[in-house]
């Protein structure tokens, strides 16, 4: 079989990465790729975007599955195009992948069916939106209606910061069009944690658990980005949490998208801040978390290829998921200066010479250029590694951490750590 993913990221490295291991996959192509997706499958530059491109592509080289990584190219319909050509596609039609690219799709969708999630309004004329944030009680969560890379949400502990921010999205349109609306809701408290579920329209599997870092340093202080480590499955996501999720927001969901005809295909994240073994959703993604999926794609020991490609043929119901008795832990080096401004184009030393048989590190930004592998992007690498405990599986990714070239790199020293707590 022939499979093209889509993306340039960690998750997408993961991706390749446990597909090759199937004996069913015979090629892989990634679009547009990085460095170290680069050293083990073939990469192919076409844009996320270009559309007209990556169907030529998958046409001419007769792809038997196409995977796709990110929320954009599923926003702007590439599982249409491809469905219209006849060409099998892992990943929700634009209609459904509005509850990602959509904070008001996705509230309007989990009010009409009762899924718990915050209380919360939309609006689409600033001064309305204004009187709303006078009137309200704080802290007060508020969202970009659409896609905005991560950075579209604040959560706002008075009126100044909720008037500053509305401005932003809705006057200065720092997110363009996503600014167009805004939700605004009530603050949940609780600890966040995330789940995933497959579904192909006929039958939902429930994954795993796993949990993000969201915040640069170490305490979950300094400012969000997109994720500086995470690990699988998560402790607070234990056996009565899960059970809970699936009956108040994997089953309701799967019944929704049934009732209301939404032709969902792929993977559901369901984002969740969890309290008292209960959840309530925080967003939906329609794709995999990065860093999320390499943690949990490590511990994935059936295969992989098969999962997506069942998925995509709607044969979800004969797959049989299994995993690795084994904890799982991502940490995240990235560019000094990000998620503000970083330096590219340097290179990291050591890094084409690592290799330890337990450890894999998957690239996001990275660059190869006359044998170097550079900095490219703001997330550079994602070390990952497994133990029989989450313990071990920490240790495990910091020895290999402390071998790597961090000059320009920075990391949290504290991933896992949450895990650990709630364990002991
Ligand atoms: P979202 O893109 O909607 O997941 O929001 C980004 C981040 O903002 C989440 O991961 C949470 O940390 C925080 N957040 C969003 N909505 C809420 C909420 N209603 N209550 C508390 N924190 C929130
Ligand atoms: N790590 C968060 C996300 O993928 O949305």
């Amino acid at each position: 079989m022939k499979v093209l993913v889509v993306g340039s990221g960690g998750r997408e490295h993961a991706i390749c990465w446990s597909i090759l291991k199937s004996p069913k996959v015979s090629k892989v192509f990634c679009a547009p790729g990085n460095a170290g997706i680069d050293s083990i499958v073939n990469i192919v530059n076409i844009r996320l975007d270009d559309l007209d491109g990556l169907l030529d592509f998958a046409l001419n080289e007769e792809i038997d599955l196409t995977i796709v990584g990110p929320e954009q190219p599923l926003a702007i319909g590439i599982v249409d195009l491809f469905r219209r050509n006849k060409l099998l596609i892992f990943g929700p039609n634009q209609h459904s992948s509005q509850l990602e690219s959509s904070k008001e799709f996705s509230k309007i969708f989990m009010k009409k069916n009762d899924i718990p999630t915050a209380n919360f309004e939309s609006f689409s004329d600033f001064d309305l939106a204004r009187e709303h944030i006078k009137r309200s009680e704080y802290p007060l969560v508020v969202k970009a209606d659409g896609l905005a890379a991560g950075k579209g949400v604040r959560v706002c502990y008075n009126f100044e910061e909720a008037n500053e921010f509305l401005i932003f999205i809705m006057q200065d349109k720092i997110f363009s069009t996503s600014g167009d609306k805004v939700v605004i809701e009530d603050f949940l408290e609780g600890e966040e944690a995330s789940f995933f579920v497959f579904t192909d329209g006929k039958s939902i599997l429930p994954l795993d658990s796993s949990q993000d870092h969201k915040r640069l340093l170490d305490g979950d202080l300094g400012p969000n980005t997109g994720g500086m480590g995470a690990y699988s499955p998560a402790p607070i996501v234990d056996q009565e949490t899960r059970e809970n999720i699936m009956v108040d927001v994997g089953d309701p969901v799967f019944a929704a998208f049934k009732r209301d005809r939404i032709d969902y295909t792929g993977v559901l994240y369901i984002g969740l801040m969890i309290k008292d073994k209960k959840s309530k959703v925080v967003e939906f993604n329609c794709r995999f978390g990065d860093p999320e999926t390499q943690p949990l794609l490590f511990r994935l020991n059936s295969d992989a290829f098969d999962l997506f490609y069942m998925t995509a043929k709607e044969e979800l119901s004969k797959y049989k998921l299994e995993w690795k008795k084994k904890s799982s832990v991502t940490v995240v080096m990235a560019a000094k200066g990000y998620p503000g401004k970083y330096e590219t184009g340097i290179p990291i030393k050591n890094l084409s010479e690592f290799q330890d048989k337990n450890v894999e590190i998957f690239h996001a930004g990275t660059r190869k250029v006359n044998g170097d592998i550079n900095i490219n992007g703001g997330r550079v690498l994602g070390v990952t590694a497994e133990g029989d405990t989450l313990k071990d599986a920490i240790s495990s990714a910091y020895r290999s951490v402390d071998k790597l070239d961090s000059t320009n790199l920075v990391y949290r020293k504290d991933i896992g750590k949450k895990g650990l707590i709630k364990i002991a």
